[in-house]
């Protein structure tokens, strides 16, 4: 069985790969710090798919806990790690831009010595997970992998584009080591179990747990970001993926790094469904499907929020074999079951 480190696996989209993984056959070994996350999660992957994933509370930014558990890891030497999946990073937009080098020394150190301790082990794979965020407000939409990166609008998303172009310098200068870097849209929903879902600390900055938690009940009212953008209702479009066919992508990378030769020992893949959302149209949608009201407010633009942006996913779909499979009413009605196992949990 090969054995992959999952960084930042008890996270969002770390704990639905485990999961993908483990159901493909592969043994995994987490590694996270806990700062997002919750150990209960452990539990909940193993309810799912009944293995229990090896755990360790290390922080990737500690690079001599990092290096003993890379020895103690690699001793077998006939179950070494094989690849590594690299989700553990600080990735709110907003509190990048409050606290920039915290970002930089976190997620750019944490990525830095993960790069280190692959060359001195000779774990020769890496799949990055990167963000749509690099290209910015795209010039052409949809947008594909040869759009230009610009200068992302936040340190958050500054540590990817640059973490990408590290990336790369480090695999180009060492023959035989592999990377593949997925460049997300807008992850939603939950897994089908309910078991395992976004799980945000405190207010969320993100579209969707908003949406929920106020459905819920546990905030009054969503604030809708503008509708003054040059989009058809007015709102910000987006991507938006399931979290579940997410995991797939990156199960089917890491079969891509281990067992295909590519040309190139850089490849990059947008993971988007193709088809852009507005804000509007996903609380519409989402009241649709759920038959819950969701009460909101037009106010100000966010800072920072481009217009609009959605993936051409044409390379992930033709190279690496995957497709965004889950419809949008099918991924909202995740995201509100999986709210409401939260809210039944907590009255319990
Ligand atoms: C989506 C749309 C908001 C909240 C960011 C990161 C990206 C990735 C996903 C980590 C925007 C609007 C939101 C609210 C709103 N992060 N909105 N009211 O900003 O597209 O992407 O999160 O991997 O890298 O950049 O996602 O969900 O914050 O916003 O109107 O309460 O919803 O203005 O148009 P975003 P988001």
């Amino acid at each position: 069985m090969k054995k992959i480190l999952v960084t930042g696996g008890t996270g969002y989209i770390g704990s639905h790969t485990v999961v993908e993984l483990q159901n493909s056959g592969y043994e995994v070994v987490i590694i996270d710090n806990l700062s997002n996350s919750n150990i209960q999660v452990l539990d909940r992957i193993e309810k799912i798919t009944g293995i229990r994933p090896v755990f360790e509370n290390i922080d990737c930014a500690d690079y001599l806990a990092m290096d003993k558990f890379f020895e103690k890891c690699n001793k077998d030497k006939q179950n070494n790690i094989k690849a590594i999946i690299h989700f553990a990073a600080s990735k709110a937009v907003g509190e990048s831009v409050e606290k920039p080098l915290l970002y930089y020394r976190n997620n750019l150190g944490s990525l830095m010595n993960i790069l280190q301790l692959m060359l001195k082990n000779d774990v020769r794979s890496i799949v990055f997970s990167s963000s749509c965020t690099v290209y910015g407000q795209p010039d052409i939409l949809p947008v594909t992998e040869a759009a230009p990166v610009k200068q992302p609008l936040s340190p958050y998303g500054n540590t990817k584009k640059v973490g990408e172009e590290i990336i790369k310098d480090t695999i180009y200068a060492n023959q035989n080591y592999k990377g593949i870097i997925l460049r997300y849209f807008n992850p939603i929903g939950a897994h089908p179990s309910a078991e395992i879902g976004e799980l945000p600390n405190g207010i969320p900055n993100n579209l969707l747990p908003f949406v929920t938690q106020t459905a819920a009940g546990l905030r009054k009212q969503l604030q809708v970001y503008g509708d003054d953008y040059n989009t058809p209702d007015g709102s910000c479009i987006r991507d938006y993926i399931n979290v579940v066919d997410l995991a797939r992508a990156h199960v089917l990378a890491v079969r891509r790094i281990l067992d295909v030769q590519s040309k190139s020992s850089i490849e990059t893949f947008n993971l988007g469904t193709g088809r852009g959302l507005s804000v509007l149209e996903i609380i519409k949608t989402f009241e649709q499907v759920t038959g819950v009201k969701v009460p909101y407010k037009v106010v100000g633009r966010r800072e920072g929020d481009i217009e609009q942006v959605w993936a051409d996913p044409t390379y992930a779909n033709e190279v690496l074999g995957w497709i965004a499979a889950e419809t949008v009413e099918d991924t909202l009605r995740s995201a509100w079951n999986w709210e409401l196992k939260l809210k039944f949990n907590q009255n319990r």
